[in-house]
């Protein structure tokens, strides 16, 4: 039976990808790899192998990857760019010593060559360093997550508007669930996943500002319209956050139309349509 991995195991997306993992092969054949052991309580009662990995210390990660043959690989979310190339280098380098040779790469949209988003260059880096690493791979790029929306949304009714910076251009989104299931299908599956395929994860139809604020007002009941700042004042905004920069550079991409980017790839991986944006809401928002 093939054996896998997936790491970051106890994140919002690696958990779910674990989860779906079970619908198609037994607890004993998946290891989850996490990076604190005791965010994994949960997964103790269960016959799931949990083991400790540090993406920044490789001799962490090749006793576990050399008892698996796939490994599912959801980076960390630093904003360091070069360590999160790093990362990647420890990994590969990880599955060298360990001769393991099949990866799942969980990857961004943001990656054209004119993208500003700050994680771009990793983004158009990662797929390159695959190409040449001499493994069998797939690269999964999602689109933007529709979850936090969710706990966005009270902040909005306040505001009465969305505020990105992206002007007039569509952006598409794709929800943890969706992306967790579409990982988890590829994984199981060598013809999907052996000869570099490239899959950008999305629902089927991108959304400009005003479409998604009137989503939004049919759902919570509140009018949410459309009152775009300039991607300083976003970046001002949000400072208090710790990731205003980061993430006004990623609307930044939005408004340059980069992220309008719709496919059916969700679709030709599970034989499913992806969650669409209003039955999303619906589902997730309680007030
Ligand atoms: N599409 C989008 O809109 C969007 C938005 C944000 C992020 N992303 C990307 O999507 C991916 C998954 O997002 P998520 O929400 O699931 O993130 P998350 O919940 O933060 O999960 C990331 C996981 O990586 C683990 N990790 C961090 N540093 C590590 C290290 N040095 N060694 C081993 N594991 C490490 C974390 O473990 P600990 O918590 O124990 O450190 C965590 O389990 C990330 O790669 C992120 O960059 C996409």
């Amino acid at each position: 039976m093939t054996k896998y991995i997936v790491t970051g195991a106890t994140g919002n997306l690696g958990k779910r990808v674990v989860a779906d993992l079970l619908n198609f092969t037994v607890a004993g054949d998946i290891t989850a790899a996490v990076h604190s052991l005791n965010k994994a309580k949960y997964l103790v009662q269960s016959e799931i192998n949990v083991q400790a990995i540090d993406y920044l210390n490789p001799q962490t990660m090749v006793p576990v990857f050399s008892k698996a043959d796939v490994l599912v690989y959801i980076p960390s979310k630093t904003y360091n760019i070069v360590q999160r190339v790093q990362e990647l280098e420890n990994v590969l380098a990880a599955m060298q010593a360990a001769n393991m040779t099949e990866m799942i790469f969980v990857s961004f949209y943001a990656d054209q060559e004119n993208n500003p988003f700050t994680m771009s260059g990793y983004y158009g880096y990662a797929p390159r360093r695959l190409a040449a690493a001499g493994i069998k791979y797939a690269v999964l790029k999602n689109s933007l997550y529709t979850d936090p929306l969710i706990p966005y949304l009270p902040e909005l009714i306040e505001r009465k508007a969305l505020i990105y910076p992206v002007g007039d251009q569509k952006m598409s989104f794709i929800s943890y669930d969706n992306s967790a299931e579409a990982i988890a299908k590829v994984a199981v599956t060598p013809e999907l996943r052996n000869q570099g395929q490239i899959y950008t994860l999305t629902q089927n139809e991108a959304l400009d500002m005003q479409t998604l604020g009137k989503i939004m007002t049919t759902v919570t009941g509140h009018q949410i319209g459309y009152q775009p700042v300039s991607v300083t004042e976003f970046a001002e905004i949000y400072a208090a956050e710790g990731d205003g920069t980061e993430l006004a550079s990623m609307y930044q991409a939005g408004r340059l139309g980069l992220f309008d980017v719709v496919t059916s790839d969700f679709e030709t991986i599970t034989g499913k349509q992806p969650t669409d944006m209003l039955t999303f809401l619906k589902l997730n928002y309680h007030e």
